[in-house]
Parts: structure tokens; C-alpha cells; sequence
């Protein structure tokens, strides 16, 4: 187990994943009745917000911590992992904000939320795109190189550009009505140190206990002059990839 989700601390310091998640809410227009499945769920801000919409949701996350801090918010919330979907055709949409590009088995995904839409269903995402905090995968590229550690066998990210991921949905089944990649530089309202802490356990886990405090230090350094401005506020090199797409007839070729 290389990431762990501590609702608290996903509370404190990482709120701003369903904060800024708004639009892609408005781009999924849900509608009352609907019946929907929000895979990553996260603590259930969002699917909150889908369910106050009139939506008869269906939230899903692998980590049961996070599914627990969602129960507490009266959730319909599951621990399942979203490359084993066991739903067969009854979803009128499936929703998903910031956690696709914790999944590197991207036709598999695809797969399973073609089979759990029905005809015509809407897959409205938005994850990580192509140069995603890409100056905080270079810092510990340099900082575990050090240590003769290959950080591309720790990376748990997977950022594609919009014709990789259209391509991708194309090939399993979906029209693509609208993706958008863009950068979306994201403040913090704390120390880079706990948004690492938070989201790049991958990387920390790959060195000793006794390491990681050195660890985090050194790739703060790298990344001070890249990512802290002149106010001392971290500003993270967010880039976003926003689709909606829709299951056509039959799964093609993934
Ligand atoms: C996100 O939640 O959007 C995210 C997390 C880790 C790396 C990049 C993006």
C-alpha cells in the first residue's frame, strides 16, 4: 500500500480538490432522478452536492477511510476499486472529479464505466493532464535519483494530453462531446510539505522511515524558487483535462 487517505488531513489541507470542483459539477448538469455513480469519491463533498441536486448517487472509493468520512454525510458511499466496477448498465451518468490519473489502467477504467452506464450515458471527468505538477516530478526524479532510486517505478500519477484520452475513450466506446486541457495554478493555503505529504506518499514510501523527513526537505528546496512567490504562498503547476463523453453502441478496440 503506497497511498494512504487520511480524511483529516485530506480535510486540512486538501480541500481545495473538492472545492475546485465546481465546474465540472456544472458540466455534468445533473438532474433530478438521475441515477449516478461518483467513482473516487473522496469524503463525499461532491457527491453531497449531486445528491442535493435530486441525483440518486452511488459513491465509490478505494479507500475505506475516505468511504467511512463519506458514510458520516448519509451517502449511499462503497469501498470498490474503480478497475473492478461490478455495475452492468444502470447508471444515466458516471462522474468522477480528480481521481483518474490515480489510475494507470486507463482502458480497464474505461471499460467497467462503459459497462455501468446505460445506452446514451454521460462519463463527465476532470483529472490530471499532460504536465501536471510536473515540477514536483522532477524534484524527486533529481532527489531519489541521488539515493539510485528510479523514481518512474514509484510515479502512481498518470497525466495524458486530450488527444491521448480522447483517443482512449474513442477506442472504448464513447463519443466525446467537449475535453479541455489547461493549466490551473492552484494556491495553497499552507507549506508545500503537507501537500506532499498528503498526495506524493508514493515517493516518500520508496526511501526508509528514517529518510523521508531529509526527503521532503530536499525536494522543498527544488521546488521553493519554481512554485513559492514573492508573498511566500506555494502555488502548485495544476494542469487540468475536463471531459464529457457519451457510451455509444458496442466497445471497440480496448
Ligand atoms: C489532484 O488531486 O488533482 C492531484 C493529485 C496529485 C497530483 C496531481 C493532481
Amino acid at each position: 500500500m503506497t497511498q494512504r487517505w487520511n480524511p483529516d488531513t485530506y480535510s486540512e489541507h486538501a480541500r481545495f480538490v473538492s472545492d475546485l470542483g465546481a465546474p465540472v459539477v456544472d458540466l455534468l448538469d445533473p438532474q433530478p432522478g438521475e441515477r449516478v455513480l461518483d467513482l473516487g469519491c473522496g469524503d463525499g463533498a461532491l457527491t453531497e452536492r449531486l445528491q442535493k441536486a435530486g441525483c440518486d448517487v452511488v459513491a465509490i472509493d478505494s479507500s475505506p477511510e475516505q468511504v467511512w468520512a463519506a458514510l458520516q454525510r448519509r451517502l449511499d458511499a462503497r469501498v470498490i476499486n474503480a478497475v473492478e466496477l461490478p455495475f452492468d448498465a444502470e447508471f444515466d451518468a458516471v462522474f468522477s472529479n480528480a481521481a483518474l490519473h490515480w489510475i494507470r489502467d486507463a482502458d480497464r477504467l474505461l471499460r467497467g464505466v462503459w459497462t455501468a452506464l446505460k445506452p446514451g450515458g454521460r462519463f463527465v471527468a476532470e483529472l490530471g493532464g499532460a504536465g501536471c505538477v510536473a515540477s514536483i516530478r522532477e524534484a524527486f526524479t533529481t532527489a531519489l535519483g541521488k539515493r539510485n532510486i528510479d523514481s518512474g517505478t514509484v510515479d502512481p500519477w498518470y497525466f495524458p494530453t486530450a488527444e491521448q484520452y480522447q483517443a482512449r475513450l474513442e477506442a472504448c466506446g464513447f463519443s466525446v462531446d467537449s475535453i479541455q486541457q489547461f493549466p490551473r495554478p492552484t494556491p495553497l493555503a499552507g507549506d508545500v510539505i503537507h501537500w506532499l505529504e498528503v498526495f506524493a506518499q508514493s515517493f516518500l514510501n520508496a526511501v526508509p522511515a528514517s529518510d523521508r523527513t531529509p526527503l521532503l526537505q530536499e525536494v522543498r528546496v527544488q521546488l521553493k524558487p519554481r512554485l513559492c512567490n514573492a508573498d511566500g504562498v506555494w502555488v502548485i503547476d495544476y494542469v487540468r483535462l475536463r471531459f464529457a463523453a457519451r457510451r455509444q453502441a458496442a466497445i471497440r478496440d480496448c
